[in-house]
């Protein structure tokens, strides 16, 4: 029976891929631990806090002792880990916080897990011969790209910021326990996620809210930022797929082959809540150009082939659809 930890299930993605695996996998049994930081909401997990199959631990990934508690009283023989600070703004202006949760966290259940599943090197304990450790990463690790080019797992890692730069480390953690210890791991690297849960601070949410308020809709140098935009529930799907099917020790991109600028993005926002709900003039109007981020990465797109071609998985959303259902989300949350 598996037993799986999921880390950082409070938060957007996490929280839709719990829903996702409860209802995939009702025989697993599911552990989230989570500390509920500003950007982790409980409320997040109402569909599931019932299930039979389903443990809420508020707690810090970097408490080892909490960690190791969480092991044994649970029987954890599988971890899929996403809990991070995940905003590149937050990491521009307080970095520290970004190093210890991302790097010092992921090191901490790592070698939790490889000591409660493991001998020595090479060595698994009865019982745990098939755990595995998948770590959700970001296609932020590979840095920017220009106008043309994909990113592919063989793309040199090259973190511009300190989020990316956390992330990218947490990474090379991972990699280096599978290598030294032959631990069962997995990395995932998506690209930008959008859809239903996501907080507020980020950029889609952003738009809906500041128009939905009448607000300066703010939009970073001018606008032509590209970014590849997969929905939340086709990641959640390729980690289902990576955590079954995946090869131990191998990197997998995720991405939607979705690429919009900002510009596109807020347009076709401003477009939605025009005809779903109309007030005088355009919410384009709101749109206002703001001093760009520090270091902002001009572009990033993802060669998903790989996951495509070995695991057989495919982004199921199209933009139009999957944009229209997140703007409907966000006006039912605006609105309470
Ligand atoms: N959002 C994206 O577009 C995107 C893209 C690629 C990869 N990722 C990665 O996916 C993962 C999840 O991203 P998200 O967008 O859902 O992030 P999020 O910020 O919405 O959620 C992060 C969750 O982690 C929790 N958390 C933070 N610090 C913690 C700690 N020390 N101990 C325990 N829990 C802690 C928070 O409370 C929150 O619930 C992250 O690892 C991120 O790097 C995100």
């Amino acid at each position: 029976m598996k037993s799986i930890l999921i880390t950082g299930g409070a938060g957007f993605i996490g929280s839709n891929l719990v829903e996702l695996l409860i209802e995939k996998h009702p025989t697993y049994k599911f552990v989230v631990l989570d500390l509920l930081t500003y950007a982790g909401d409980i409320h997040n997990l109402k569909k599931v806090q019932n299930a039979k199959n389903f443990t809420f631990v508020n707690g810090n990934i970097c408490d080892r002792s909490l960690v190791e508690r969480i092991f044994q009283h649970y029987y954890i023989n599988n971890v899929i880990h996403l809990a991070a600070e995940s905003h590149v703004d937050n990491s521009i202006t307080d970095p520290g916080v970004f190093i210890e949760t991302n790097v010092k966290g992921t090191f901490t259940l790592l070698d939790v897990a490889y000591k409660y599943w493991m001998d020595k090197p090479f060595q698994l304990k009865n019982g745990f011969e098939e755990s595995r450790f998948l770590h959700v990463s970001t296609d932020e690790v590979y840095g920017t790209l220009g106008k043309t080019g994909l990113f592919t797992e063989q793309t040199p890692y090259a973190p511009n910021s300190p989020y990316s730069a956390s992330k990218a480390s947490s990474d090379f953690i991972v990699r280096s326990y599978h290598h030294t210890y032959g631990m069962n791991t997995i990395i995932t690297n998506c690209s930008n996620n959008y859809g239903p849960k996501q907080h507020d601070e980020k950029l889609i949410p952003t738009v809906i809210r500041k128009a939905l308020a009448g607000e300066q809709i703010p939009i970073y140098g001018d606008g032509s930022n590209v970014r590849d935009w997969l929905y939340v529930k086709d990641h959640c799907n390729g980690i289902d797929v990576a955590f079954h099917k995946g090869v131990s020790g191998q990197v997998y991109n995720i991405g939607g082959k979705n690429e919009q600028n900002n510009n596109d993005i807020a347009a076709k926002i401003c477009e939605l809540l025009d005809k779903i709900q109309p007030k005088e003039g355009s919410y384009k109007n709101q749109i206002t150009y703001v001093t760009d981020r520090a270091g902002h990465d001009f572009r990033y797109a993802i060669d998903a082939s790989k996951i495509e071609n070995e695991l057989g998985w495919e982004a199921q959303e199209d933009f139009d659809s999957g944009i229209e259902k997140t703007v409907k989300w966000y006006l039912e949350k605006y609105k309470e």
